[in-house]
């Protein structure tokens, strides 16, 4: 039987200049998996960061199992029980990933309450091979790749015997079969008993694993339901308070002369012989499953890895692009995938993130012109749909994918020739996403050069007027607009590679 496990009443929580939640409900039953549903900036992490004692509401209660809920700090919440995998890494790179699994609550023997290692080591590495993880208990974490980290933090909340398993945006960093291993997951503590809140922009994931459903607007709540009794168009309209009439915003554009040529392109152990042109005004799509060497090929030709064989041409003639910086002064902008690390420098304003490759340009004597740094941030900034409480606020009181916002906006800020885009619509909601769609389709009928990397299908098939497929390093296919569809690109992308295509 299901009942009530949590009960948020009338929560509202202020920030400086930003009403994050005003009057919010939301009631979680066990033994079901719960989609918390909003766009960028909604309020979602916040919620998840009041449920788990990281911030202070500022009005209304929660109720945990019919008891007001008075975390003191992010542990309290941990020994009651609710834990979550936040959006953000929260785990020590340094630390091995028994450490991280036992932070906070270590197993002790004897009187003298001595760290057991021994049987943490043992416990941790029963918790990984239980959720099927190649991991071996005593790697550090900086040594998992992302994926595996957010493994390791689901490890680490069922290592908590948590009742409550908050799980905001867990499939953003990762691949379609570890999709399904999370899924497996999910199901297996539903089936437990425990609750599952899920955060997720992605529609698909939440008609396929959750049960019920609530959507906040602007801080605010709007309404909830049963998953099978509503449908994408109803919950896109809850959200964004319209119906949206175009998803992928695709312009018909004239391809002109050939931007980029690149040629046996290959770094040993990543990729190898991967040869393509770009041209004036094209979208050129990138798909692949992940781990397919499309970034590593991207990162190559930006000047970040070293390449090992091949040639890189500009306008016909060849170049030696040795580092980023030479990358941008021939035009090249990278809007990198992992955009927490590489990307948005959290303790500095939006202004300087998005002024930051241009800062010589914008500078006179060392000095930075405010005035221009200004303008280029509200021009990009609001093309962006960036939603703060002003431009000069630290990217760390943004919402994730207003974050992300940031890195697209300042990569387009350097007005690039060629704009290399990794996953460039992660973790943004329906509407932006729509938005972002609309701006690349403009960038590309100025004459603009586009590569668009992508591992979701519809966005690669509607965006592109040309699709490659890589695997393992290797480039398996490559279709016209009108050639590409879901069977032979996914076909591709799982090393098929289709009789007459000669690559
Ligand atoms: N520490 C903070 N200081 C100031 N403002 C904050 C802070 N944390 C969040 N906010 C603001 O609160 C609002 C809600 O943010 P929140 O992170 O909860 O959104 P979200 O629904 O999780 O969005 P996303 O889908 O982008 O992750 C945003 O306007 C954000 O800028
Ligand atoms: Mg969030």
């Amino acid at each position: 039987m299901s009942e009530t496990i949590l009960e948020v009443k009338n929560l509202t929580k202020y920030f400086p200049g930003i009403k994050a939640l005003d009057g919010v409900h939301l009631t979680i039953r066990t033994g079901e998996v719960h989609a918390l549903i909003g766009e960028n900036g909604a309020g979602k992490s916040t919620l998840v960061k009041i449920m788990t004692g990281v911030y202070f509401p500022t009005a209304g209660e929660v109720l945990y199992e019919g008891n007001l809920l008075e975390f003191k700090n992010a542990l309290d919440a941990q020994n009651a029980g609710i834990a979550a995998i936040h959006q953000e890494a929260s785990m020590f790179s340094e630390l091995s990933v028994t450490e991280n699994i036992f932070m906070g609550h270590h197993i002790t023997k004897g009187r003298t309450r001595r760290i057991d290692w021994k049987a943490m080591q043992k416990e941790t590495q029963a918790l990984l091979d239980e959720l099927e993880l190649d991991i071996d208990c005593n790697t550090l974490v900086k040594n998992l790749g992302v994926a595996q980290r957010h493994m390791v933090e689901i490890a680490k909340a069922l290592s908590l015997n948590a009742q409550i398993v908050i799980m905001d945006e867990p499939t953003s960093a990762l691949s379609m079969r570890e999709v399904e291993d999370l899924y497996k997951i999910v199901r297996r503590l539903k089936d437990a008993g425990k609750a599952i809140i899920f955060i997720s922009h992605k529609f698909d994931e939440i008609f396929e694993i959750c049960d019920y459903f609530t959507v906040l607007r602007d801080g605010k709540y709007i309404g909830e339901g049963k998953v099978a009794d509503t449908n994408v168009d109803e919950i896109v309209t809850m959200m964004v308070g319209r119906s949206l009439d175009q998803m992928y915003p695709k312009t018909d554009v004239a391809i002109g002369k050939t931007m980029l040529s690149v040629k046996n392109l290959a770094q040993p152990g990543y990729f190898s012989n991967v040869s393509f042109d770009l041209h004036e005004g094209e979208i050129l799509g990138f798909f692949g499953l992940i781990g397919a060497g499309r970034s590593e090929v991207m990162r190559t030709i930006f000047g970040i890895d070293k390449r090992s064989a091949g040639t890189v041409s500009l306008d016909g003639k060849e170049v030696h692009i040795a580092d980023p910086n030479d990358a941008m002064n021939y035009g090249i902008a990278f809007v990198p995938e992992d955009r927490q690390s590489q990307g948005v420098i959290l303790q500095m304003s939006i202004a300087k993130n998005i002024t930051l490759p241009q800062i010589n340009k914008l500078s006179k004597y060392g000095i930075i012109n405010k005035k221009r740094e200004f303008e280029v941030t509200k021009t990009f900034g609001e093309k962006m749909e960036i939603r703060a409480a002003g431009w000069h606020v630290d990217a760390d009181t943004l919402s994730g994918g207003n974050q992300q916002k940031v890195v697209l906006a300042k990569w387009l800020a350097t007005q690039p020739r060629i704009l290399i885009l990794d996953e460039p619509t992660k973790g943004i909601d329906v509407a932006t996403k729509a938005a972002v769609h609309e701006f690349i389709s403009e960038m590309a009928s100025q004459g603009l050069a586009v590569i668009l990397i992508s591992s979701e299908l519809p966005e690669v098939l509607g965006m592109a007027d040309r699709v490659i497929v890589m695997h393992e390093g290797k480039m398996t296919g490559e279709f016209s607009r009108e050639e590409a569809n879901s069977d032979n690109v996914i076909k591709a992308a799982t090393g098929h590679i289709e009789e007459g295509v000669s690559l």
